[in-house]
């Protein structure tokens, strides 16, 4: 499977700077043997697509609203995404989940209209640290993938451990491979054979420094990377992680 390398730039980046870096990566995108997305603002999507069309660097949000349109004052609908030329949008990442409230049955409702509207959803799932110490880490995840992903789900999974995201802590490779052999044994029981072709990345302080020992794992496909996505050497050095 071809590496996927995504960067979710959270609430961060202006204009002239973002179309500046977004067309340097795309220029070093083009010899790399892996897949790049980058998630900027919602304000930055239609300009970003429009620098980088015919580029070998793609664009996603970092959210949509569930419903197709109506009056939800100051969300975004999927097909406005789409339509921005964006390709991808991360659903349920964990900052989300916690300061906007969002369950399982929204997020799945989220994929399911992102699908509709012809976006590639990328489903976040993880623990918290207190999750984690009690042990009930596989239980929580397992929980999140069952009621996260609707039935014909056909998307990007990623695995960002709360207490890794944005802290330079990293679980170890035997905890990354545990959780990434558990996921993708959960997707194969649950869709079938095609979801050994469903990328599975991790995130959680996912640097140039580490991206190599995690990226090596066999059921890691992939990267979701936050800060280090906003330095384009840094991003470009992960990508190249993948494809060694
Ligand atoms: P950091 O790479 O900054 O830890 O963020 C990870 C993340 O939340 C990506 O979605």
């Amino acid at each position: 499977m071809r590496p996927l390398i995504v960067g979710n730039w959270k609430m961060n980046g202006a204009r002239e700077s973002a179309i500046k870096m977004a067309c340097e990566l795309a220029d070093a995108a083009s010899g790399l043997a892996c897949d790049l997305v980058i998630c900027p603002p919602f304000t930055l999507l239609y300009p970003l697509a429009l620098a980088l069309d015919g580029t070998a660097l793609a664009v996603g949000a970092q959210d949509c609203h569930q419903a197709a349109a109506g009056a939800f004052t100051g969300d975004v609908a999927a097909p406005m995404v789409a339509e921005t030329g964006a390709t991808h949008v991360i659903l349920g990442h964990s900052e989300r989940r916690q300061y906007h409230g969002e369950t399982d049955a929204m997020v799945r409702a989220k994929v399911e209209t992102a699908v509709r509207a012809g976006l590639i959803p990328i489903v976040c799932v993880g623990e918290s640290a207190a999750e984690r110490h009690a042990g009930h880490e596989t239980e929580v995840v397992g929980a999140q993938l069952a009621h996260s992903l609707p039935d014909n789900f056909a998307g990007v999974v990623a695995y960002e451990p709360i207490w890794a995201i944005g802290t330079g802590l990293v679980p170890t490779v035997e905890d990354v491979t545990a959780m990434h052999d558990f996921m993708r044994a959960q997707l194969l029981a649950r869709f079938g054979a095609g979801a050994a072709q469903r990328p599975l990345l991790y995130g959680g302080s996912v640097k140039a420094s580490n991206a190599g020992q995690l990226l090596a794992v066999a059921n890691v496909n992939g990267a979701l990377v936050g800060g280090a996505s906003l330095v384009a050497s840094e991003f470009l050095a992960i990508a190249q992680a993948a494809t060694q």
